[in-house]
């Protein structure tokens, strides 16, 4: 890899990534996870706000935005932003009709972001921060997301656990479109903590391969950043996001106290 989180992977990726999300008759990732985010977001706009409405939320790690699409057209009053590290996933996104009232930005989670302060609700899902380098990258991210929220807002994340590293990230995987052909060699390593894959990407040009990382985070690690950035853990737990799978997936919401 050339950059951080994946970049040239997502580059290659991005064009066909919704295809991909949506093959052999899956449920995009994104989709399974607005489905468990919109009760969260639903009571967070109804209850009494300091600010003035509308009601925001910001996703950082966003992609090609399906999830926001989805939140777009249940919620046309909101007000939605989004921002990715991969200018292809985000040149995607910005495309979808449905994410034209979206702003979108290029931000990397671990530095700070191009937004101001004042969001009610912030997400990161899907891995995103499984990207992240190591545990002052991750200290990094949330305190960056903590500058963005208003205070008492909501940081709403979901990691992948040792129990997804260990079942998901091992052997090969192979999916197919129309017109590409993606194979994922994975495997984990628990004394380093690290997931490292070997993603090939076939498709109208000559087949190119990718170095993906990601890093296993502790709940130590994460309640360690989570507390230094000023939020308060309100709620962990064991996530399934795949039918009849395991909890690989950890689902985080903590809140973001006064800033002294
Ligand atoms: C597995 S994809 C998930 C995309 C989207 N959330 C979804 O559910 O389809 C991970 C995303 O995180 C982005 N990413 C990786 N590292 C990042 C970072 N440090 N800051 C911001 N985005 C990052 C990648 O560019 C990619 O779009």
């Amino acid at each position: 890899m050339s950059e951080g989180g994946g970049a040239d992977l997502y580059a290659a990726l991005a064009p066909i990534y919704d295809d991909w999300q949506a093959s052999d008759g899956m449920t995009p990732f994104a989709l399974v996870t607005a489905a468990r985010l919109a009760p969260v977001l639903e009571r967070e706009a109804a209850a009494p706000a300091p600010l003035p409405r509308p009601f925001s939320f910001l996703e950082i790690g966003c992609g090609t935005g399906t999830l926001l699409g989805a939140l777009r057209a249940a919620q046309p009053t909101w007000r939605l932003a989004g921002a990715d590290a991969s200018a292809a996933m985000l040149g995607v996104a910005a495309g979808k009709p449905g994410l034209r009232r979206v702003a979108l930005a290029r931000a990397r989670l671990e530095q700070p972001l191009p937004f101001a302060r004042g969001f009610d609700v912030a997400g990161v899902f899907y891995d995103t921060l499984n990207h992240l380098a190591d545990p002052p990258a991750l200290a990094r991210a949330f305190a960056a997301l903590s500058d963005v929220l208003r205070p008492g807002g909501l940081l709403v994340f979901d990691v992948t656990n040792l129990l997804g590293f260990e079942r998901w990230w091992r052997g090969r995987n192979e999916f197919s479109g129309r017109r590409w052909r993606i194979s994922v060699d994975a495997r984990f390593d628990p004394t380093s903590r690290l997931g490292r894959a070997e993603v090939t990407i076939a498709g109208e040009e000559r087949a190119r391969s990718f170095h993906l990382i990601e890093r296993y985070l502790s709940s130590a690690d994460i309640r360690g950043g989570l507390t230094s950035a000023g939020f308060t853990v309100e709620r962990t737990e064991g996530w399934a996001p795949f039918t009849n799978d395991v909890e690989g997936k950890t689902w985080w919401v903590a809140r973001l106290g006064p800033k002294s």
